[in-house]
């Protein structure tokens, strides 16, 4: 990828050695990528599954080099909306275009390519469990055609080493890794073929709490370093407040508001109430710099922790 190669030939020459978060330095003094062209646009979505209408003129556009974060009760359709712009699933009715092209219109040749162009992190059953370590991040590559073996390896542990794992976890089986590494294999496979645009479901879901903070900070490095266009799905009110450049709330069967979180988070709902200005929001959200928290609703700045009382 043209706008990658340079920063990839970057992070080659600094991994070289056992560093566990090799991306870190590399990544740390980049600047945020710019905002750029709508890389995904949604146009008046409807989904419904028999009776069940999950979208109803739902629209959408992201942006290059967002960080654009996806809340929502469970069951509002994060997930399916998800699964339609990548082609797995097909909308009731509406448009919905990636790289400015309709995806519901192209031929499959040329689906197949966009797809390259995208990277994936499932919610549910990331890896192939009969798969090593090594098989399951080069499985998309080998998808392409034949890859010359030396470069397959090559192109599996500069991906291990972007996420932080070292090589020897290559030959294991998934059935012996830990929560928080399983997401970085996971992690690993989706950006193995340098996508430009990369979508994450519950990427901290069952994480002990610095596991979470662990793949945030990974997320955070691989959106500089690789100038990525990231979709989050995510329950993860600490990670929604650290990543996003925008948030998109599901309700109602549409998107609310799609905004800086400070502004999503003023607008008058009850669903956005509850989310944001609840204890648990409040929380993520004092944790925003000064210049950020000073846009939040007065009611965001109550209190966020409850003094223990032994009676
Ligand atoms: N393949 C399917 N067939 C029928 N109904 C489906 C299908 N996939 C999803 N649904 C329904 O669509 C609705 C939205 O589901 P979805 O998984 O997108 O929600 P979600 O917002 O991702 O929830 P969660 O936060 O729990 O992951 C639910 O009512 C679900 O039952
Ligand atoms: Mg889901």
């Amino acid at each position: 990828m043209s706008t990658t190669g340079t920063t990839v030939t970057t992070i080659e020459t600094k991994t070289t050695g056992t560093m566990t978060t090799p991306l870190k330095e590399v990544a740390q003094d980049l600047p945020l990528p710019t905002i750029g062209e709508p890389v995904i646009e949604v146009h008046n979505l409807s989904k419904r599954y028999g009776r069940n209408i999950v979208h109803q003129h739902l629209n959408l556009e992201i942006r290059r080099g967002e960080i654009v974060t996806l809340v929502g009760g469970s069951g509002s359709g994060k997930t399916t909306l998800v699964r339609q712009i990548l082609g797995l699933e097909k909308p009731t009715s509406g448009t919905i275009k990636m790289f400015g092209e309709n995806i519901s219109t192209i031929d499959p040749e040329h689906a197949r390519l966009m797809r390259t162009r995208t990277g994936m992190l499932f919610q549910q059953g990331a890896l192939f469990s009969s798969l090593t370590v090594f098989d399951n991040i080069a499985q998309p590559v080998r998808e392409l055609g034949k890859v010359p073996t030396a470069l397959l390896r090559d192109i599996v542990m500069l991906k291990l080493e972007m996420v932080g794992l070292p090589c020897k976890h290559a030959s294991k089986m998934p059935a012996a890794l830990s929560g928080g590494m399983i997401k970085r294999v996971g992690l690993a496979r989706a950006i193995v073929l340098e996508p430009e645009l990369l979508f994450l479901d519950e990427p901290t879901a069952g994480l002990d709490p610095r596991s979470s903070d662990e793949v945030v900070e990974l997320i955070s490095m691989l959106h500089r370093a690789l100038g990525l266009t990231v979709v989050l799905v995510t329950h993860d009110l600490d990670a929604m407040v650290a990543l996003s450049t925008r948030v998109a709330v599901l309700a109602e069967r549409r998107v609310l508001v799609a905004a800086p979180v400070e502004e999503a988070a003023s607008v008058d709902h009850p669903f956005i109430r509850e989310y944001f200005l609840g204890m648990r929001g409040r929380r993520a959200l004092q944790a925003l710099p000064p210049d950020r928290r000073a846009k939040l609703p007065p009611a965001a700045l109550a209190p966020a922790a409850v003094g223990y009382k032994p009676w």
